[in-house]
């Protein structure tokens, strides 16, 4: 007869190697970063529709909350006047119920993505305050109504503010007017109680911007909106922001009593001639082999640059944690990043965790030891 389990040394030794191993060695992002805020990843169509199983796979053991890159936006969801497409929508939202997600919708007010005719007449003449007012409020009341409990979190504002912080003169604000934000804020919560609603934007370590959102998330508490939280989208640079900047930044907008939210972390980088950290995607640039120098693999200098921004971020980010709801990165392998088709197309960018093969990059064993390094 064998001996029972506690009297065969051999065996425990191994169970508890095995066991110290394992925790001081996490398996995954989520599990690094369990108890201080949910790590995400932005899903395209290939990915909801489960065409893309190796990056579904990765979602899944890795990630504990998702964004969909695209398909909640109007104009997916809402093309045509009185046209609404929730194929692509609903089936995002299952797979975060199916799998128990932080789900998180991208985005109720935007100026980009949103189709010409939501801001004209059937005479293609601009709306009045009014017409607008109310479209707006049943395009909020449809999109967020329906995912009502099953959406956790709605970037309700999408880059209202310029880069000196100065509100953005887009059709919204130039028809309603500046309280158009505080109304969206307002026909969310009507819609979905229960929701944390977000003010997202890019470029926010930046100090005329961060004082523009600032301002921006004073004003609206002060009026009673209900803003819970701010989305700082993070599409970064090698050099930018420097981890005192992002600390500063969080610990600023924190202070104003509201969430912060890492919304749409990547970190580009290619080469491009433009300057700062903007992510405004109406910027166009055409392709050409300057621009495009590392298409069959990174430099070991720039790899180890990347690692080091990356422990860096993660460093304040899990310093922080306390005023941080989530870090959702844009994307789940570089292969799919909207960084190799933006601001330039065609190129070769290597922004995210995980490679082209979906292998994890250096950079994703950096996050992983950056959990941890302070006290909890
Ligand atoms: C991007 C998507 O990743 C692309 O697929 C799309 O072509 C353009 O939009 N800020 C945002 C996101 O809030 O919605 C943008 O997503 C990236 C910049």
């Amino acid at each position: 007869m064998r001996a029972p389990l506690s009297r065969r040394p051999v065996l425990w030794a191994t169970i508890l190697m095995a066991a110290t191993a394992w925790a001081q060695q996490p398996g995954s992002l989520k599990q690094a970063y369990q108890g201080d805020f949910y790590v995400g990843a932005a899903m395209n169509a290939a990915e909801i529709t489960g065409q893309d199983q190796q990056n579904d796979a990765i979602l899944l053991e890795q990630f504990n909350s998702i964004s969909p890159e695209n398909a909640l936006k109007w104009a997916i969801v809402n093309p045509e006047p009185g046209q609404y497409n929730w194929g692509l929508a609903d089936q995002y939202v299952a797979f975060g119920v199916e799998h128990h997600m932080w789900i998180v919708g991208h985005n109720l007010v935007w100026h980009n993505q949103v189709p010409a005719w939501v801001f004209r007449d059937k005479g293609g003449k601009l709306l009045t305050r009014a017409a607008l007012l109310a479209r707006l409020k049943e395009h909020i009341f449809t999109e967020v109504g329906r995912y009502k409990g099953k959406i956790q979190s709605w970037d309700v504002v999408n880059e209202a503010l310029n880069e000196d912080g100065t509100p953005r003169q887009s059709l919204w604000y130039r028809i309603i007017g500046p309280d158009y934000i505080a109304k969206a804020f307002e026909y969310a919560h009507e819609a979905d109680p229960q929701a944390q609603l977000t003010y997202n934007d890019y470029n926010l370590a930046s100090a005329a911007k961060l004082a523009g959102v600032i301002r921006l998330v004073k004003e609206l508490k002060a009026e009673g909106v209900p803003i819970d939280c701010v989305g700082m989208q993070n599409h970064d640079h090698l050099d930018s922001p420097t981890a005192g900047q992002e600390d500063a930044a969080i610990r600023a907008i924190a202070a104003t009593g509201v969430k912060v939210a890492i919304s749409e972390l990547d970190i580009n980088i290619l080469p491009w001639p433009g300057t700062g950290n903007t992510a405004d995607v109406s910027i166009h640039m055409a392709s050409s082999p300057k621009w495009n120098p590392w298409p069959h693999g990174l430099p070991q200098d720039v790899q180890k640059k990347l690692t080091e921004q990356y422990a860096a971020l993660f460093g304040v980010f899990y310093k922080d944690r306390a005023d941080i709801s989530r870090v959702t990165f844009w994307g789940v392998t570089n292969a799919q990043s909207w960084l190799n088709d933006w601001p330039i197309p065609g190129r070769t960018n290597y922004p995210l965790l995980f490679d082209r093969e979906g292998k994890p990059a250096p950079a994703y064993y950096a996050v992983l030891q950056a959990a941890g390094q302070t006290a909890k």
